[in-house]
């Protein structure tokens, strides 16, 4: 661990807050930012700064830091409005679709007058967030700045703070030059400004800091510093959920579900950028080409709703809970489901399919990384074969082994899972061990320090 102090800061902090019999109770929050980070920084103290996302979440906001859970987390309250501007229309219906390329440009975006006063309130956003770890830092901190959502935290943390040495990590993608002229000019230009104000901006890809660079030299005429290291799994936390009763019990539920059918397995938020109806399309792509596989395979699809405040998002997962309906009605028997669709956010349950897949699909259309890769091959106990996506940001680590996927390609997919599940028992076991070498090849602590050592 560094040995100057340091703070995290995040619009998701690790743990959320609900309130039972009039008292607050925590739990830890998930997502990938959170799990990776967590991993780092639980049981050390660090000051952990993040966005007060509930109304339980302002009451404990109301109380100063928390210590919890092993965490030591200050969380911010913010105006409704103001929140609703920066988190919903700004970082997950502009950056979000802007970094992943997920705009239909033939409509959207439309960057209206009221997208004008999202954006001063993203900036607004950002300000308060600055003061709020200017008036907490301790003299002399190391400050993660972690994600889109907070771009603009660096000039104003400068000026208030000079002693503090922040850096700014994406855990997306970031987009290329010609995508970035979608923005506004003026808006472009303050976001790059805004993240050239820290001293250093990181990746998960080398592919993603690139990008980044030629928008600056485009836009800003110079290309700040840039770093990559790409985020690690939690291996002994994934591994005890693993070992842990509700997990048992859930797969034992499985295993039931599936009987003695091969499985192929996806974990993911309901997420545009995930490609979950191109995913289940391959599927049945596979069922039609290969029918062999008919009654032979389940595709466990363990996907939760996402960002519902978002019209996009549940659009999408309308989309998908349709197109399963409609494969499930034409290819099911008496005997056999086709897609085993289960749309609770549960972890142990994730897990517990995670052991057990014979193929894990992961197929974004674009990824900053996409930890579920690595988990997957962490606790799976069948030598399962990993089918990534060439456009995720973990691909530069695995795509030497792992069975590569065109995102956009149907009938590629389709061949690729054929392929999957007909590999050899020795195959298999030779891809998993390969896969599972350059997994555990790095830890979270590695990640974390590498951030911290981009401070300078
Ligand atoms: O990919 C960026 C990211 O922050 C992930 O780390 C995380 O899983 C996801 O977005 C969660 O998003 P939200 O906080 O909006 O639920």
């Amino acid at each position: 661990m560094p040995d100057r102090p340091v703070v995290v800061v995040s619009n998701r902090g690790p743990l959320s807050f609900t309130v039972a019999d009039g008292a607050l109770r925590t739990k830890r929050a998930g997502g990938g930012l959170v799990t990776a980070l967590g991993a780092a920084v639980e049981g050390t103290g660090t000051l952990w700064v993040a966005g007060a996302l509930s109304e339980a979440d302002r009451m404990a906001a109301a109380k100063g830091a928390v210590e919890a859970e092993g965490f030591n987390v200050d969380l911010l309250a913010l105006d409704d409005d103001d929140h609703r501007a920066y988190y919903d229309v700004i970082s997950n219906g502009t950056l979000w679709f802007l970094h992943h390329g997920l705009w239909d440009t033939p409509r959207r975006p439309r960057f209206d007058r009221v997208w004008r006063d999202a954006w001063a309130a993203y900036r607004r956003v950002n300000q308060a967030f600055a003061a709020h770890v200017a008036e907490r830092a301790p003299e002399g901190a190391v400050v993660l700045v972690q994600d889109y959502h907070l771009a603009l935290m660096g000039e104003p943390l400068a000026e208030a703070r000079p002693d503090l040495a922040a850096v700014h990590f994406h855990h997306t993608p970031f987009a290329s030059a010609d995508a970035f002229r979608v923005l506004p000019d003026d808006a472009g230009e303050e976001l790059l400004r805004g993240l050239a104000a820290f001293r250093a901006c990181g990746f998960h890809n080398a592919r993603w800091a690139a990008a980044f660079e030629a928008c600056c030299a485009e836009v800003l005429g110079r290309t700040p510093a840039t770093f990559v290291t790409p985020a690690a799994a939690d291996a002994g936390d994934i591994s005890g959920v693993a070992a842990g009763d509700q997990c048992a019990a859930a797969g034992a539920e499985l295993d039931e579900a599936v009987g003695d059918c091969r499985l192929i397995v996806r974990v993911d938020r309901i997420e545009l950028s995930k490609n979950i109806v191109r995913g289940f399309l391959a599927f049945e792509d596979l069922l039609r080409t290969y029918p062999e596989w008919r009654e032979r395979v389940v595709f466990g699809a363990f996907v939760y709703p996402s960002r519902e405040g978002l019209a996009e998002y549940q659009a999408y997962r309308q989309e998908v809970e349709g197109v399963i309906e409609r494969i499930n009605a034409e290819w099911a028997t008496p005997t056999w489901t086709p897609i085993l669709y289960d749309p609770k956010d549960d972890f142990p349950r994730s897990v517990a399919a995670l052991q057990r897949f014979d193929v894990l699909l992961v197929n974004p259309v674009r990824d900053g990384l996409n930890l579920v890769a690595k988990e997957g091959m962490i606790v799976n106990q069948r030598d399962g074969v990993l089918a990534l996506s060439r456009e995720s940001g973990v691909w530069a680590e695995l795509g030497e082994v792992a069975l590569g996927i065109h995102p956009f390609d149907v009938a590629g997919t389709a061949d690729v899972l054929h392929r999957a599940l007909s590999m050899s028992a020795d195959e298999r076991r030779t891809h998993a061990d390969a896969v599972r070498e350059r997994v555990s090849a790095r830890t979270p602590v590695d990640w974390f320090d590498d951030q911290v050592s981009a401070a300078g």
